[in-house]
């Protein structure tokens, strides 16, 4: 209050008024700025994690899909029809929470899976990012109706958890966030019944390395039957494995202790 005093009387009221303005102002042309060098960073990433989806042979021709929560509320979503090896910053579709379109090239439209993503970021507040694809062992489970739910490796065990089989959708329509909005609560990682993967993650990065998880996890288990049957970890040490999350540091879901293969 004293130097506010002594800035009034050295300055004069409305000089120091004018001042506080243009500051506000200034602190608001910064903010918009750094939302804008925000936007295109997270652009950036999510071409780059198109890319590699699409040189895993994770997704061919259009498959797959990824979008990204902004800190304004809105998203980024890749849009329909495009194969992820193609996707560039410039074709990226900026939506609301009802999937309306806000900005957009000419003729983009955001994915036709954008009622999944958008249940996902409605259900779990938590979720920064949402990623689809078919990598081609886990979707093999996805499509033999089986759920990777074996604890038999420490890395998935941690990580994900049994990751179940959620009911079929037709894509694009209701059924698949219908689908999925039972699990959401326990599960970072879906497989979608004949179609392919869901991830999430606090950020793109982590929803991203969830997928790895789940694909070199479903390779491993399969290898592993192929070899006379997969062998538990005992129930003891599932339970301190799953304790270390914590530790490590691991943000979102787990099941715990789940089977949904019967
Ligand atoms: P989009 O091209 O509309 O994103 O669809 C791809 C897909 O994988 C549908 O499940």
């Amino acid at each position: 209050m004293r130097k506010l005093r002594v800035k009034i009387f050295l300055y004069g009221a409305s000089e120091v008024i004018r001042y506080a303005v243009c500051r506000k102002k200034r602190r608001r042309i910064f903010a918009a700025m750094e939302f804008k060098m925000n936007i295109n960073e997270i652009k950036d990433q999510i071409c780059d994690i198109c890319h590699k989806m699409w040189q895993l042979g994770w997704v061919a021709a259009n498959d797959g899909n990824v979008s990204v929560r902004l800190d304004d509320g809105t998203f980024l979503a890749t849009p329909t029809g495009v194969s992820k090896s193609f996707i560039t910053p410039d074709i990226l579709v900026r939506i609301n929470d009802k999937g309306e379109v806000l900005e957009a090239a000419e003729g983009r439209r955001p994915s036709s899976e954008i009622k999944m993503h958008l249940k996902c970021y409605s259900e779990r507040p938590d979720v920064g990012a949402v990623l689809h694809a078919h990598p081609p062992t886990a979707t093999g489970y996805a499509v033999a109706n089986k759920a990777l739910d074996e604890y038999t490796m420490i890395e998935s065990v941690i990580a994900i958890g049994s990751v179940p089989v959620t009911p079929y959708g037709t894509p694009s329509t209701d059924e698949v966030p219908e689908a999925i909005a039972p699990y959401l609560q326990e599960h970072d990682v879906m497989l979608l019944q004949n179609h392919g993967a869901l991830t999430v993650g606090a950020d793109l990065i982590t929803a991203y390395y969830r997928m790895e998880t789940l694909e070199l996890f479903a390779k491993i288990s399969l290898t592993a039957h192929l070899l006379g049957g997969a062998q538990e970890i005992s129930r003891e040490n599932i339970d301190r494995l799953c304790n270390m999350r914590a530790q490590y540091g691991v943000t979102g879901k787990h099941p715990g202790y789940k089977k949904y293969n019967k």
